[in-house]
């Protein structure tokens, strides 16, 4: 089942401190690692939410009783680099989860996405649930880049995760692919001249990966 097209802003205290302290520029990445794991854990469980459930039973040391289990094959898809940050958020919950990688960046002087790297499960794509994940929603091009490959290799179901989006990449994936819903922490002002979200946390990849 998938939800509305729509964009839940996950709002949490936990969050809200976690967010902060991701902005700060003077946050490590030994800080930045463990922290922006606990927040796209907290997105992750807003992300999984309405997954079909199928009926089992379960024998309990009282009796037999019914149960649940996920009924989707679950698919992680992470936009290289930064994405790979907000896998292990989903896979605490889904271990079964498949892995799909997307190498895309965003070219320096054009702002442009460029793919560089593909590979996903070779089965499953448009009978599973995809789970797009990103940390930054900036212009949406490396997005909507993300979403028309998966849609042209026939997913059909694809949920988009980010930490921090900017109004203008939200409007940009919700004009081209309004079926798919985007969980984020925050939706922040603007896009500057260089298309960085303001006031945003820099560049994510950067931050994860100690490369700034
Ligand atoms: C960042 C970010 C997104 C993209 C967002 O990646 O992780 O993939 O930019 O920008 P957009 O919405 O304008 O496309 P980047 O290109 O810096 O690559 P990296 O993950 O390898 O650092
Ligand atoms: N990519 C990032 O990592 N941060 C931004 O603010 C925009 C694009």
């Amino acid at each position: 089942m998938q939800l509305p097209a729509s964009v839940t802003i996950v709002e949490h205290p936990v969050v809200a401190r976690d967010l902060t302290i991701l902005r700060n520029k003077e946050t490590p990445s030994a800080v930045f690692r463990p922290v922006l794991n606990r927040l796209a854990t907290i997105l992750a469980y807003h992300a999984l939410d309405k997954l079909p459930l199928k009926k089992v039973s379960v024998e309990t040391p009282i009796q037999l009783t019914d149960g649940f289990e996920i009924d989707t094959q679950v698919i992680v898809v992470p936009i290289l680099r930064a994405g790979l940050g907000l896998v292990h958020a989903i896979t605490q919950f889904i271990p079964e989860a498949k892995i799909g990688h997307l190498g895309i960046y965003r070219d320096e002087a054009t702002h442009k996405p460029v793919e560089y790297y593909v590979n996903l499960p070779k089965t499953g794509l448009a009978e599973g649930t995809v789970l797009l994940v990103d940390p930054m929603l900036a212009t949406g091009g490396s997005a909507c880049d993300a979403i028309n490959y998966l849609k042209n290799k026939g997913v059909k179901r694809i949920r988009f995760m980010c930490l921090i989006a900017a109004p203008e990449g939200v409007e940009r994936v919700q004009q081209s692919h309004p079926d798919v819903p985007i969980i984020t922490a925050s939706v922040d002002e603007k896009l500057n001249e260089n298309a960085y979200i303001v006031p945003g946390l820099g560049d994510a990849g950067d931050r994860i990966f100690g490369t700034g």
